[in-house]
């Protein structure tokens, strides 16, 4: 069974480590859009709110196929203590019976064990086995900072494992 990395990510950080894990576990990798406007500052506020009452949103794609896979990492930005609407909004749609799952969030500073603990509860609902988790932080860090600190946690936490 294959292993895919789903993510959301609205200013690059989640991606960087989204795309580094993939390159070194030899993962698929699906981005998920956001349809809603997430700009300046009325968005990062209204981005805010709807992470807070997991309002639910429009992505693309609208759902992700899992069957080929046995292994799916759910990665997604901090917001307000919560993971991010788009995220939430994938995984209420996948049929995860019976697959292992490993979540992470990036965050600057707080809130992203609330937001992985709130993910695990959705998965886990959903019939998946959480295998592994892990908070990124972000702030202050550039692209090659963020790129490092996925290949050590990869190391880490030894992903390979979960292959
Ligand atoms: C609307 C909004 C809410 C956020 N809330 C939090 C938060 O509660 N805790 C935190 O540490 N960072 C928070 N952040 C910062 C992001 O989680 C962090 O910069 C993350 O790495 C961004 O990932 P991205 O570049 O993939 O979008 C927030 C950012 C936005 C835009």
């Amino acid at each position: 069974m294959k292993t895919i990395i789903i993510y959301y990510s609205e200013s690059g950080n989640t991606r960087q480590v989204a795309k580094t894990l993939s390159s070194l576990l030899s993962t698929d990798l699906t981005e998920i859009k956001d349809i809603k406007s997430r700009i300046g500052f009325s968005g990062k506020i209204s981005s805010a709110i709807d992470a807070f009452r997991e309002n639910k949103t429009e992505t693309i794609p609208p759902k992700v196929e899992l069957k080929d896979y046995g292994l799916v990492y759910f990665g997604t930005p901090t917001w307000a203590n919560n993971a991010s609407p788009a995220i939430i909004t994938i995984i209420d749609k996948c049929d995860l019976q019976g697959k292992d799952v490993v979540l992470f969030a990036t965050m600057n500073g707080s809130g992203g064990i609330s937001a992985i603990n709130r993910m695990k509860e959705k998965v886990e609902s959903r019939g998946a086995r959480v295998v592994e988790s892990f908070v990124i932080k972000t702030k202050n860090k550039n692209v090659s900072q963020i790129k490092k600190d996925s290949e050590n946690i990869a190391k880490l936490l030894d992903l390979r494992l979960y292959l």
